[in-house]
């Protein structure tokens, strides 16, 4: 007798019966980034179609967000060169562009889940995610009361849960630690607990400028060529209090993502990155794929390989999609 695994695929109406994973708004959270000013909009050369928001313009779009169910943001800000130091002052600076911004989305969509970044980068200008010493090393110990600080000021300010994302040794406990002694037990931390030294993220560093000065970013960020060592990672979040895990990017790395959701007690996050986005966006735009076909099936393969939410650029239209 011939097995025939033809006749659960036979129908539209089989087929539905049968899917073992369903791809809902609900798992999706849209990365956003802010910058100074207002009423400006500037798309991020290297990512078409993603803009740098001012706050009142930021807003608008959480607005938007909200309408067609996104339930989650992420905000990441770009700032001027300016407002770029060694220890990332700019990063505690109540009156300054991220913690202004991040207030005012609260207070004008407080249902809007709202995710902060921890990591100096953005305010670095060594361009790293850590504090930078005279000899040119990312110094661990000395970085971690800095991402406290940089949280505390992020709860304060109103974000529902903070994710560091800058894979200094020990942070997700001084982080958990600061929060509880200034009372912001409900906070969540998202960890960033694999990541990977990628080069998937370059078109980020263009919208925020902030690609390293010297160096890479291979002492603090994972070898892409490990997977026992996201384990190991993700088990240590966990034991230092992260509420929920992360595997970034996302795309090249759907075994170690399978891996940490296998052996997870916490909820599981997957980054679809700026270069994943790009490389799908630039091959539509030159006609080579079907777009729309090709984001739906990558963000299926995420939750197929156990992801409970996804951080993805391609949130906004995969949203409206969705929707019809
Ligand atoms: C840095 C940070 C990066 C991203 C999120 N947070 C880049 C980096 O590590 O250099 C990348 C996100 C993306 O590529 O979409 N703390």
């Amino acid at each position: 007798m011939l097995i025939r695994g033809r006749r659960n695929r036979a129908s539209e109406g089989i087929r539905t019966l049968v899917r073992e994973h369903t791809l809902s708004v609900q798992d999706l959270v849209m990365p956003l980034f802010v910058q100074d000013g207002s009423n400006r909009k500037t798309e991020v050369v290297s990512m078409p179609g993603i803009f740098r928001y001012s706050p009142d313009l930021l807003l608008e779009e959480c607005r938007y967000l909200v309408s067609l169910g996104i339930q989650a943001v992420v905000l990441f800000p770009a700032l001027d060169d300016s407002k770029k130091d060694k220890m990332a002052t700019e990063s505690v600076n109540p009156e300054g562009l991220y913690l202004t911004a991040i207030r005012r989305i609260k207070k004008e969509l407080p249902e809007l889940v709202v995710i902060t970044d921890v990591a100096l980068d953005p305010y670095s200008s060594d361009g790293h995610d850590g504090v930078v010493n005279e000899a040119g090393d990312i110094v661990n110990d000395e970085t971690l009361p800095v991402l406290a600080r940089m949280a505390v000021a992020q709860a304060q300010a109103g974000a529902d849960s903070v994710a560091p994302s800058d894979m200094m040794d020990g942070r997700v406990e001084v982080i958990r630690r600061a929060l509880d002694a200034a009372g912001f037990t409900t906070t969540g931390i998202l960890a960033y607990s694999a990541k990977y030294a990628s080069a998937f993220y370059g078109p980020f560093r263009d919208a925020l400028d902030s690609a390293p000065k010297k160096g890479d970013k291979k002492t603090y960020q994972m070898d892409p060529a490990n997977s026992r060592e996201a384990l190991r990672e993700v088990a240590l979040d966990i034991a230092e209090g992260a509420d929920m895990v992360m595997v970034k990017p996302g795309l090249p790395y759907l075994d170690v993502l399978k891996a940490v959701a296998e052996i997870s007690s916490v909820p599981v996050a997957v980054y679809n990155v700026s270069g994943e986005y790009a490389m799908l966006k630039a091959a539509a735009l030159n006609g080579w794929i079907d777009y729309k076909k090709c984001v739906l099936e990558s963000l299926t393969a995420f939750k197929r390989a156990g992801a409970d939410l996804i951080l993805t650029y391609h949130a906004r239209e995969a949203a409206e999609w969705l929707k019809k």
